[in-house]
């Protein structure tokens, strides 16, 4: 049996800090009602001539240094993001060349704040098939750069940060335990960046390089979706909610994962995520929770993590695997 199992993770996140009290003095908004209504205190963000390949770079040079691995010989890369540095060419292609990796390919793939675990998906199904050995799959985002600081509902979320993760081919087993992907695009309007006007679901997108959200909306349709799918897993896969170690959900809001958990009977304190210093990363939040719960000394190896991503689409994606 061909199987994939993640061998090493690396992250990275930019100096600057932009805390609760920072956006106090930018728009109309309180360090109380930021920490009550969303649990974050602080984000990083990227300097201007720092970008998305950046960050994927300084991630997959930590994950080397910490685990004295090489990444020469990947023959995939994977970068999930909204904010590549150019609409193309990708940001898989330029840190093909900055990581010196010659014999690769090099895709990015676009499913907003579920990016990462469809990527992980992407990668652990094609080193199944036996048609790869070892993929570089990085979640990252610098939504600094399409965020409006003039809009208290959305400036007060994001962040920007990268996880880097390798897959790699096991002969003997899959750590790969089951998934579950879905799209909504009925909620489309919900959550978007559009270059022009356009018409969709009989609304009109307007015409904006930022990030237009109506957070309500996106916040029910989670809240309403997310618990469903993951019962959908633990029945595909036979699994009981007290077998799974850590529950990682994508980092968008506090008072988002606990109606998730609660819905799920799941204990709080076995959940990771990266939003209280970090916001909301986008495809970032899973690996750079993940890598805080392992830095941490929480997640050991076996431990069996269930990981959800949701975001713009509206997107989700489910993965539950051993680490
Ligand atoms: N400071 C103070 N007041 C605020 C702020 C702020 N930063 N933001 C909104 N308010 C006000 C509103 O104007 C509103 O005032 P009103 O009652 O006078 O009209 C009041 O607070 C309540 O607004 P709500 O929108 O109901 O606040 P809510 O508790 O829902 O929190 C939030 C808003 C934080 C945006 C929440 O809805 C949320 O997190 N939603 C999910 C967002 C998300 O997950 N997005 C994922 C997509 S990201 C991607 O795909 C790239």
């Amino acid at each position: 049996m061909l199987g994939a199992r993640i061998t090493a993770i690396g992250t990275y996140v930019p100096e600057r800090r932009l805390t609760n009290f920072d956006l106090e003095q930018m728009v109309d908004t309180s360090n109380d009602w930021i920490i009550q209504r969303t649990g974050i205190h602080e984000r990083r963000i990227a300097r201007p001539d720092e970008f998305t390949s950046d960050l994927c770079v300084s991630a997959v040079n930590d994950l080397m240094q910490r685990y004295n691995k090489t990444v020469e010989d990947v023959d995939m890369i994977i970068v999930a993001t909204s904010t590549p540095d150019f609409p193309f060419p990708s940001v898989s292609s330029i840190i093909q060349n900055r990581l010196n990796i010659s014999q690769t390919g090099a895709i990015d793939l676009s499913a907003a704040c579920a990016g990462f675990v469809y990527a992980l998906h992407t990668a652990n199904s094609l080193i199944s098939s036996g048609l790869h050995k070892k993929i570089l799959v990085i979640g990252a985002d610098s939504l600094s750069k399409v965020t409006d600081y003039t809009d208290r509902s959305t400036c007060v979320l994001f962040g920007d940060g990268a996880g880097a993760v390798l897959v790699e081919r096991d002969e003997l087993s899959n750590d790969f335990i089951g998934f579950h992907l879905g799209s909504d695009g009925s909620g489309a309007q919900h959550v978007y960046r559009s270059g022009l006007s356009k018409m969709v679901n009989g609304i009109e997108l307007i015409d904006t390089q930022l990030l237009v959200q109506n957070g309500r909306e996106v916040f029910r349709w989670v809240v309403r979706n997310v618990p469903d799918s993951i019962r959908q897993i633990l029945k595909k896969t036979q699994t009981t909610l007290d077998q799974v170690d850590w529950f990682i959900p994508h980092s968008a809001n506090l008072r988002m994962i606990e109606p998730i958990c609660e819905k799920l009977n799941y204990p709080m304190e076995k959940t990771l995520y990266s939003l209280v210093n970090f916001g909301n990363t986008s495809a970032a939040t899973i690996p750079l929770a993940l890598d805080l719960g392992i830095r941490e000394g929480k997640v050991k190896n076996g431990d069996q993590v269930l990981m959800y991503g949701f975001g713009s689409g509206l997107v989700h994606a489910g993965q539950l695997l051993k680490i």
